[in-house]
């Protein structure tokens, strides 16, 4: 199997959102469950993406699985005052109504949508500047997520995602997953009254969603270039930025 086969069509929780609306249930718990599955770290992970986000060149973010808005509220307050605007996207209109509440001050620059990520046909191609999807392509077809990314990218677009990786020690990451398999049940049902969910598609998207290389390898196999990776918390997750080409190679040429 070459390696176009083998990335492209997984969903790596196995979670299908048509199934299991456990976003929806859990939307209002949301933010205190990633306190309690990330014992806070979280924060940290989205100040630090949300800093990549703003340090790039854009006028149109779309984000593609906003939730609650988290990472969007660190974004905005610089974005507003710098004219830019954003799309946040989710498939939950449980999950995006608590954005919306959470990111009401920043109405003028923002736009809140219900996308699917893998199929967001009412966005026009090439018009966006960057995309960034965060700890959603380990839930979702990420190869049919990338494309769409790709798809409503201009030439020359940014891709920033945050999703779980691997600890660069194998015997280290294996501590780490073992950890979180006798844990994470016990944590997350007493999070969510018994919900059993939540915790069953985090444990299952992190143990197989690909190593940092190897998703770096997906993004460059989907057509992205000038793809790079950055491992937080020595590798829990991963901040992959990608360029969608630009036309011609004309980004390439010497001036
Ligand atoms: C783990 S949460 C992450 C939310 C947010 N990006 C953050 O980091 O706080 C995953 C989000 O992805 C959304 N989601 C799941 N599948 C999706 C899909 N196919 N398209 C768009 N959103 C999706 C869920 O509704 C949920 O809000």
């Amino acid at each position: 199997m070459n390696i176009k086969d083998q990335v492209v069509t997984q969903n790596a929780a196995k979670f299908s959102w048509e199934k299991d609306d456990v976003f929806g249930r859990i939307a209002t718990r949301y933010d205190m469950l990633c306190d309690v599955f990330s014992l806070g770290i979280h924060r940290l992970w989205k100040r630090r993406v949300a800093r990549r986000i703003l340090a790039e060149d854009w006028g149109t973010l779309l984000d593609g699985a906003t939730g609650t808005g988290d990472i969007l509220l660190r974004v905005l307050p610089e974005a507003q005052n710098k004219g830019r605007t954003i799309i946040a996207a989710d498939i939950s209109k449980k999950m995006l109504a608590i954005a919306e509440g959470r990111l009401e001050k920043y109405h003028s620059a923002i736009n809140l949508r219900i996308l699917d990520a893998e199929n967001m046909s009412s966005i026009e191609s090439e018009s966006v500047d960057a995309y960034s999807i965060s700890l959603c392509l380990k839930i979702c077809n990420r190869h049919l997520a990338i494309k769409e990314a790709k798809r409503v990218l201009k030439p020359g677009g940014r891709l920033i995602v945050l999703e779980a990786s691997n600890i660069y020690w194998k015997w280290l990451h294996k501590i780490y997953l073992t950890y979180m398999s006798i844990c994470m049940p016990l944590l997350g049902w007493l999070a969510t009254w018994g919900d059993a969910s939540a915790y069953k598609y985090l444990l299952h998207g992190v143990r197989d969603f690909p190593t940092a290389e190897a998703f770096a390898e997906e993004l460059r196999t989907c057509g992205f270039e000038d793809v790079t990776f950055e491992r937080l918390s020595l590798g829990i997750v991963a901040i992959h930025m990608a360029r969608k080409p630009y036309e011609y190679g004309f980004n390439k040429r010497v001036r």
